[in-house]
């Protein structure tokens, strides 16, 4: 099936970034950018995963935005609804914050804060209960490439969560292809390699899923505008999760032209 038939999305992780006022500067810039060349809703989804303390007023100042640019967290508590949990952040409250959407998986949550496939899929059925939508992040060390196993790792990681995913809830779940490799350090893999994975990715979510030829897949992995048409272009990549290039409002609206005029 081809990609351009899922509507794409362009969602920017920003990490540990920025201080408020920049992240305000940032925001009103993309608004502004959105008004003076508008990319159509219904041609890309656009959302921007600010730091935690930030999502409330980030969520604020998108309300003016001359169209939908979803809020999103970049993290979910595995515990579930209220209670002393010290720090935690459940589905239930970014719910009731209507925050919608949350990323699960990155590969910084795996390596440096240990996330096993216990903690994701705890984390990934409360977000999905909670009517959340997951925005699931997969790929490969460069050591798992270069030995030859990245497919393997990365359908792995596919099938992990099907123990947690009821049937229906495939429907609220974004896969987002980030090679390890590939993330903050300027590499991107190429057009063909990407494009390759997410057919592959495309072909495992199809045997677990009849929602599989409609998932939308995203690219991550050091995006920017100046190789974002080419990735867009592939057929089974669905839009781009990007870090650093999404910390500037230009080069981010450029990525997200890039995948709206795709459709
Ligand atoms: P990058 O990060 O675009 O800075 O490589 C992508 C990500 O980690 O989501």
């Amino acid at each position: 099936m081809s990609g351009s038939a899922i509507t794409p999305w362009v969602i920017g992780n920003w990490k540990m970034n920025p201080v408020q006022a920049e992240a305000q500067q940032l925001v009103s810039e993309f608004k502004t950018l959105l008004e003076q060349q508008a990319i159509d809703a219904a041609q890309c989804h656009l959302g921007v995963a600010p730091v935690a303390i930030a999502l409330g007023s980030v969520q604020e100042q998108l309300k003016t935005a001359v169209r939908p640019v979803y809020t999103v967290a970049q993290d979910v508590s595995r515990i579930a609804g209220l209670g002393a949990y010290t720090g935690e952040v459940s589905a239930e409250l970014l719910k009731d914050s209507q925050i919608g959407f949350v990323l699960v998986g990155h590969s910084e949550r795996r390596e440096i804060f240990a996330e096993n496939v216990q903690i994701l899929n705890a984390k990934i059925q409360n977000a999905l209960a909670a009517g959340l939508t997951v925005i699931y992040c997969v790929g490969e060390s460069l050591q798992q490439r270069e030995s030859g196993q990245a497919e393997q790792v990365v359908l792995q990681q596919i099938c992990d969560i099907a123990a947690v995913v009821e049937a229906e809830q495939w429907q609220n779940i974004v896969i987002a292809y980030e090679p390890i490799w590939a993330i903050g350090t300027g590499k991107t893999a190429s057009p063909e390699d990407a494009q390759a994975m997410h057919a592959k990715i495309r072909e495992g979510l199809t045997q677990l899923t009849s929602y599989g030829p409609q998932m939308a897949i995203l690219y991550g992995g050091s995006v920017k505008p100046e190789n974002a048409v080419e990735l867009a272009a592939c057929p089974d990549i669905n839009g781009a999760l990007v870090g650093g290039a999404s910390l500037n409002a230009a080069s981010f609206h450029q990525i997200a032209q890039a995948f709206a005029n795709t459709q």
